[in-house]
C-alpha cells in the first residue's frame, strides 16, 4: 500500500547565515530598534529573525548635537552621530536583557581609530553575542564610521583586524552604499575575513533649510535612508549577490513583504528593516507574516529557494 504523502506544515522561514541560524530571514537593522526592549510593547520581538544593536564604539559616545532627524519625501536623514553607552556598558547593562528577547543578537561594531575596532570586537568576543556587523559605513560621525568603507585597503585592514580580534564570532561586514567601487571594497573585505556582507548603509545626503539659509544639519550632510532609497539599494544588493562569495544581507527603504521579497528574490539570503519601523512598530512582523504567505501561495518550501538567479554564494544558487 502507498504511504501517504506527509503533511505539509507551511513553508520553512528559517535562514542560516554564516554557520548562524535565524528563525527566519527578517532582522531589525542598526540603529532603528535600540536594544529590543524600548519596543517590547509594540510587537511581538521573539518572532524577529535577529535584531542588530545600534552602532557600538568601544567608549560612550554622546552624539551629534542639534537635529538628528529630517524627513523628505519618502525618505529620512539622520545624524544621529553614534550615540551609545560604549561596548563595556552595553555587555554589562544591555546584552543580557537583549538576548534574553530570543532573536539572534547581532552587534554592530564601529569606530573612529583601527585600535578602537580591534579593542572592541576583542571585548565583543568574549560575550554571547551571535555576530558582529562591522560598520565600516556610518556617513554622520568625523572620524572613521565610513572613511574605513570607502576604500579597498582600509576596509580590507580593518576587517582583517576585526577577524584576528574576534576569532569565535562570525562577521558580517556593513557596507557603504557611498564607496565609488563597491564591488572592489565587498571583494576585499570576503579575502580579508568577512563571513557575510550586509548593505546598504545610508546615502551621504544633503538638506538646507531656507528660512535659517543654512544646512539642516549640523555636520552639513546626513544619511538618507527609507522607501526613496530602495531602488539604488536593490541594485546594489542585486550586482553583489551575483559576484559575493557569501551571503548577502539586503537593506533600504524596506516597509512591505513585498519589497523584502524584492530583495530576497534578487538573491540576498535575508533583509534587514529600519526606517519603516518608526512608522509602523509592527512591520518586521507583517513582513515576516507576508513573506510567509507568498511562499506558501506558490510552493516555495524554504527561503533559499526564492532567489531568481543563480547567486555568487553556492549555498543559494
Ligand atoms: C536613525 C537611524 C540610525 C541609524 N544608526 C545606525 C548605526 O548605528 N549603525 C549602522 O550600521 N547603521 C545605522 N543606520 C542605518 C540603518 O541600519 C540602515 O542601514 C539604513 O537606514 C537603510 O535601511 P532603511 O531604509 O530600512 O532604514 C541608522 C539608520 C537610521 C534611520
Amino acid at each position: 500500500m502507498k504511504t501517504p504523502d506527509p503533511v505539509w506544515e507551511g513553508p520553512d522561514l528559517s535562514v542560516c547565515i554564516a554557520g548562524v541560524p535565524f528563525r527566519n530571514p527578517v532582522i531589525a537593522a542598526s540603529g532603528t530598534f535600540g536594544y529590543g526592549r524600548e519596543y517590547a510593547d509594540l510587537l511581538e520581538i521573539p518572532r524577529l529573525g535577529g535584531i542588530c544593536t545600534k552602532g557600538l564604539t568601544l567608549r560612550p559616545q554622546p552624539g551629534n548635537r542639534g537635529p538628528r532627524l529630517h524627513e523628505t519625501p519618502g525618505g529620512l536623514m539622520n545624524s544621529i552621530g553614534l550615540e551609545n553607552p560604549g561596548i563595556p556598558a552595553f555587555i554589562e547593562k544591555e546584552l543580557p536583557g537583549l538576548r534574553a528577547l530570543g532573536p539572534v543578537v547581532i552587534a554592530n561594531l564601529s569606530g573612529s581609530a583601527m585600535e578602537e575596532y580591534e579593542r572592541g570586537a576583542a571585548l565583543l568576543n568574549n560575550t554571547s553575542i551571535d555576530m558582529i556587523e562591522l560598520n565600516i559605513s556610518c556617513p554622520n560621525v568625523k572620524a572613521g564610521g565610513m572613511a574605513f568603507g570607502l576604500e579597498v585597503e582600509t576596509a580590507a585592514a580593518v576587517t582583517a583586524l576585526v577577524r584576528r580580534a574576534a576569532p569565535d564570532k562570525p562577521l558580517m561586514v556593513k557596507l557603504s552604499p557611498n564607496a565609488p567601487d563597491l564591488e572592489a571594497v565587498a571583494r576585499s573585505c570576503v579575502k580579508a575575513g568577512a563571513d557575510a556582507l550586509s548593505l546598504v548603509n545610508t546615502f551621504k545626503a544633503l538638506a538646507i533649510d531656507i528660512r535659517l539659509r543654512r544646512p539642516v544639519f549640523g555636520n552639513i550632510s546626513a544619511g538618507l535612508s527609507g522607501p526613496a532609497i530602495r531602488p539604488l539599494a536593490l541594485r546594489m544588493v542585486w550586482e553583489l549577490c551575483e559576484t559575493a562569495r557569501v551571503p548577502v544581507v539586503g537593506m533600504g527603504g524596506i516597509s512591505d513583504a513585498g519589497d523584502a521579497l524584492e530583495f530576497l528574490l534578487a538573491g540576498a539570503a535575508a533583509v534587514q528593516v529600519g526606517s519603516a519601523t518608526f512608522a509602523n512598530p509592527r512591520a518586521m512582523t507583517e513582513i515576516i507574516d507576508g513573506i510567509g504567505a507568498y511562499m506558501k501561495e506558490r510552493g516555495f518550501k524554504r527561503t533559499g529557494e526564492l532567489a531568481i538567479r543563480k547567486t555568487g554564494h553556492c549555498s543559494l544558487a
